[in-house]
């Protein structure tokens, strides 16, 4: 089984969301909980970005024993000088320089050509090679650049010394095949790519920001960034619960993994989304409310003969306790007497059958039927039916 290297950037291109902050207290406990869960990377910020920030991620840094700290730079030296500050406790410390490689952000953010580009990424690379062993590269854009002007990018990255050449989708523009593609490209063309490892970075405007990473996956990348609860600038990263899950549940046609801590999979999302304040939607694939949550009769049915047959994970598998059979007017009388077993109720079939009608007719009404109602609905029962 090939072994895929999980880069965490919750911290960094999580706290990118707009209206998240994290303060430092917050960072560690994130990053604990990362460690936990077994990611090998850790990018705990943008040092340069405010005295703040140096600070969480130098305290990050002095904290994780268990995966490499990484701190995100420009390509400039003054960056460059601040990371090497942040990073300077860290065990396993590793630079993220970036520089935009394609034709808009070249012509319009950068406003250089394509030799200053690669002499400016060139010389950041070199300045920080003194410092760090291992150093990221990132074209940021790299899913908007040219594939050969890629070429030249990537080649001139390892030459340089960097250790990771990451491929961000930074827009969210690539689509699977055109996105595996590059990875393909990049493999077969770049003369000493085997001495470097390939990354995939993926953002989710289009919604496929977790389908990207896993065909970045089938087509060599070696290790995919992303955050928990897929948070991120504008739609989001790549969710790294779903492609972690993708991987374990689906291990006969990817034959990868990512070698995490499965289990601390919901406590993880959990942590988020408090410390961020960010919610996670009911319907979010692995750790939304409603992903082991089933409503209608026939899959209520189905789930108590055999579980397997509308459940491709069990619950057990990222931490939750159980799946849920939540009542509402699709629900049938299977699920409905086991609730009512759940509760402490032995009713006769008759019983059952009559407090099943009452029961659809208050889920006609409400959306979702608790267990308070169904108490309150069986207590009416028996007040209407004197013995
Ligand atoms: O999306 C992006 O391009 C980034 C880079 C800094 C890697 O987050
Ligand atoms: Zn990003």
């Amino acid at each position: 089984m090939r072994k895929i290297y999980v880069f965490d950037t919750t911290l960094r291109d999580g706290e990118q969301s707009p209206g998240v902050n994290l303060n430092t207290k917050e960072k560690l406990e994130i990053a604990y909980q990362l460690e936990k869960l077994g990611v090998d990377r850790i990018e705990a910020g943008f040092p340069a970005a405010s005295p703040g920030d140096l600070a969480a991620v130098n305290a990050v840094a002095r904290a994780v024993k268990n995966a490499t700290v990484i701190g995100l730079s420009r390509s400039r030296e003054q960056d460059i000088d601040a990371a090497r500050e942040a990073l300077k406790d860290a065990q396993d410390p590793c630079l993220h320089l970036f520089l935009a490689t394609s034709p808009i952000h070249r012509k319009h953010k950068l406003r250089m050509e394509k030799e200053q580009v690669l002499e400016t990424a060139e010389r950041a690379i070199r300045y920080a090679k003194q410092y760090f062993g291992k150093i990221e590269f990132s074209p940021e854009d790299a899913g908007r650049t040219e594939l050969d002007f890629l070429c030249q990018v990537t080649e001139m990255a390892i030459r340089a010394g960097a250790t990771v050449v990451n491929i961000p989708d930074t827009v969210g523009y690539m689509n699977p095949s055109e996105f595996g593609n590059i990875f393909k490209t990049l493999k077969n063309r770049v003369p000493g790519i085997e001495k470097i490892q390939l990354s995939a970075h993926c953002h989710d405007d289009l919604g496929m920001a977790t389908a990207n990473a896993l065909a970045a996956i089938l087509n060599g990348a070696d290790q995919i960034e992303g955050t928990i609860n897929g948070i991120g600038e504008r739609a989001g990263n790549t969710a790294i619960e779903e492609v972690a899950m993708a991987l374990a549940t689906r291990a006969d046609y990817f034959g990868a993994t990512t070698g995490l801590n499965l289990k601390e999979i919901a406590k993880t999302s959990r942590l988020v989304s408090k410390l961020t304040g960010m919610v996670v939607p009911g319907n979010k694939a692995i750790v939304g409310a409603n992903a082991f949550a089933h409503e209608s009769g026939i899959h209520q049915d189905g789930m108590l003969k055999e579980k397997t047959t509308y459940e491709i994970i069990s619950p057990e598998t990222i931490g939750l306790v159980d799946s849920k059979l939540v009542l509402g007017k699709h629900s049938g009388r299977a699920a409905f007497r086991e609730k009512l077993i759940d509760l402490g109720y032995e009713l006769d079939d008759e019983a059952v059958n009559a407090a099943f009608a009452k029961f659809k007719d208050l889920a006609d009404r409400k959306k979702n039927v608790s267990d308070e109602d169904i108490r309150a609905l069986l207590e009416e029962k028996l007040v209407d039916t004197p013995e």
